[in-house]
């Protein structure tokens, strides 16, 4: 099968004062659609990096990154924003919900700037709370849902616009583990029911068990375990 997103000896480095960091390393990745892909590695291996790369939001040093066999690494700013805002979503913790606007606004806001046809946003939001089990809790202010709900919030708008691929760095980091597996629970079926491709970060075993396929990575290279 072809791959979504693939990866040829991309490099990262980033200037620190007077030093040059080595950041990612001839990273070679190929990803297939519908599947649930795990970046893993200890804190500063490289993982936020990479996601940042393979979701457009970074360019790499050198070397090349394909979606869907288009070159992105050389796309113009505003190409790139438009790949984002159609065919990617992302459940980062530096894109965070606005905490006073409530649920159900947060998904809103997510389609307008997505350009989601107005008549079929109502159904859309509500659609997609339902899915990550907030229906009851849609006209809640962000700040008033527990660390779960909000995370389960961050999902919905991040699949609203109906995106190929969900970008998540470490989704379950702050929850409990019964909260955890139920975003991964949400995740999955995401990928077998509506062959989303996700990619996303975790360093815990219990998470990287549910994957289809898992990337190492240790000091900004992919090791082979
Ligand atoms: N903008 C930047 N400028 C300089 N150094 C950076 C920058 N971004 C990341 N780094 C460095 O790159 C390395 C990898 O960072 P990265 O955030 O990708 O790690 P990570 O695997 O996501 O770690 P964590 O598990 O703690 O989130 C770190 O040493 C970090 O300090
Ligand atoms: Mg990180």
């Amino acid at each position: 099968m072809d791959s979504i997103i693939r990866t040829e000896k991309v490099n990262r480095f980033f200037k620190s004062g007077s030093e040059i960091l080595h950041v990612l390393k001839d990273i070679d990745i190929d990803i297939l659609p519908g599947t649930l892909t795990i970046l893993k590695g200890r804190s500063g291996s490289g993982k936020t990096t990479l996601l940042n790369l393979l979701g457009a939001l970074d360019k790499p040093t050198d070397g090349q990154i394909y979606f869907e066999d288009m070159n992105i690494s050389g796309m113009s700013e505003s190409a790139r924003d438009k790949l984002r805002r159609y065919n990617m979503g992302f459940v980062f913790q530096s894109i965070s919900l606005v905490s006073l606007m409530s649920a159900y606004e947060n998904v809103e806001f997510g389609l307008r700037v997505a350009g989601y046809p107005v008549k079929n946003r109502h159904t859309r939001v509500e659609e997609c709370l339902s899915f990550v089990g907030l229906q009851k809790r849609m006209k809640h202010r962000v700040q008033e849902l527990s660390g779960g709900e909000q995370q389960r919030v961050a999902i919905a708008r991040a699949i609203a616009h109906k995106p190929k691929v969900i970008f998540a760095d470490e989704p379950t980091a702050e929850l409990d583990t019964h909260m955890g597996l139920q975003v991964m629970k949400i995740f999955k079926d995401l990928v077998s029911k509506d062959g989303i491709t996700i990619v996303m970060s975790s360093h815990d075993h219990n998470i990287i068990e549910l994957a289809d396929h898992v990337y190492s990575l240790q000091d900004g290279e992919i090791i082979n375990e």
